[in-house]
């Protein structure tokens, strides 16, 4: 009798479940930083599991003991290198749940009140409700695992959004454009980071100094070698500011240079992936 009812109860559930997608915004990681934050939020499940054994015991140092691990120290120690790879509201609400447990801790040795700790507890796991409801984790394919790195080198290295910006590499005859711009247009604050930044490397690559990019996209960039021992002259590189972003152009007369401008471009389309646009597909022209 009870079988039949259990199987009825899995039935009706799994028909729930499948009428609805996952909406849930995916977070792309790779396989180890999926490790990573998984490993974490089964140390807070079983922190939470320790905490309320120690609550039932009435054991007050228990629970701080319990609670104290699972705070900003848990944070710090672990969670640096996931900047630039998990969204900025994903890291203030982990934050968020880290300073709960920091509370439950000082409180269960300042107040010694189980029935305060049970309410801290209660609001803090509302809190692991809120992002669970938000997001899931997928690991990314490889192209996108390199993406992820190319956005978490190019957090230290471009100042502008590149969530909020879309790179458009336009390959000419005798060289190339490459354009920065907002995708709001209104956002003046991001076209004033886009223009200072394009304005200082196009400075620098008259100089003959590629560093910046390759922080991003590594030293063997195709290219690069060509470009930074061109001849004073042969290369002109001409910053150019536009009303939505702004644009490097590079231009020479040497088919040598040419071709390195088009596998640079080349290689840095093909690392921003979605972040950037080939110029062919998207004519962006002003
Ligand atoms: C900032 C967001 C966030 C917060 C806060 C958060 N989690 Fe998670 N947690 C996740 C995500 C994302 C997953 C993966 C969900 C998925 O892919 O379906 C996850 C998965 C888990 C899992 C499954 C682990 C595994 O090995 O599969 C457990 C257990 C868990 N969380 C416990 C907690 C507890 C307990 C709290 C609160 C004390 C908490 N989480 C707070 C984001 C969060």
């Amino acid at each position: 009798m009870k079988k039949i009812a259990l199987i009825t109860l899995a039935l009706l559930s799994t028909n729930t479940f499948a009428e609805e997608a996952d909406n849930r915004r995916v977070l792309s990681l790779n396989e180890a930083n999926r490790h990573h934050v998984l490993s974490e939020m089964r140390a807070l499940l079983s922190g939470t599991q320790a905490i309320l054994a120690a609550l039932a015991n009435d054991d007050m140092k228990a629970v701080a003991d319990a609670a104290k691990p699972l705070g900003m120290g848990m944070a710090h120690s672990a969670e640096n290198h996931l900047h630039g790879v998990l969204p900025k509201e994903f890291m203030m609400l982990g934050k968020s749940v880290h300073m709960a447990f920091d509370d439950i801790a000082r409180d269960a040795e300042a107040v010694k009140n189980p029935k305060h700790t049970l309410q801290q507890l209660n609001q803090a796991m509302g809190q692991c409700n809120a992002c669970h409801s938000a997001y899931q984790i997928r690991v990314s394919s490889a192209s996108d695992a390199r993406l992820d790195e190319v956005v978490a080198r190019g957090v230290h290295v471009m100042p502008f959004d590149l969530e909020k910006t879309v790179h458009v590499f336009t390959k000419v005859e005798k060289g190339g454009v490459q354009q920065v711009i907002v995708k709001d247009k209104s956002d003046s604050a991001q076209i004033q980071l886009i223009r200072q930044h394009l304005a200082k490397i196009a400075g620098e690559f008259n100089q003959g100094d590629f560093s910046n990019p390759v922080k991003i996209h590594g030293e063997d960039m195709p290219g690069l070698h060509a470009l930074r021992s061109a001849e004073k002259g042969a290369l002109s590189i001409v910053y150019k500011e536009l009303s939505d972003g702004a644009q490097i152009d590079y231009r020479s007369e040497k088919p040598a240079l040419i071709a390195a401008i088009h596998q640079f471009f080349d290689a840095q389309l093909s690392d921003h992936a979605r972040h950037a646009v080939s110029g062919h597909a998207q004519h962006h022209q002003k």
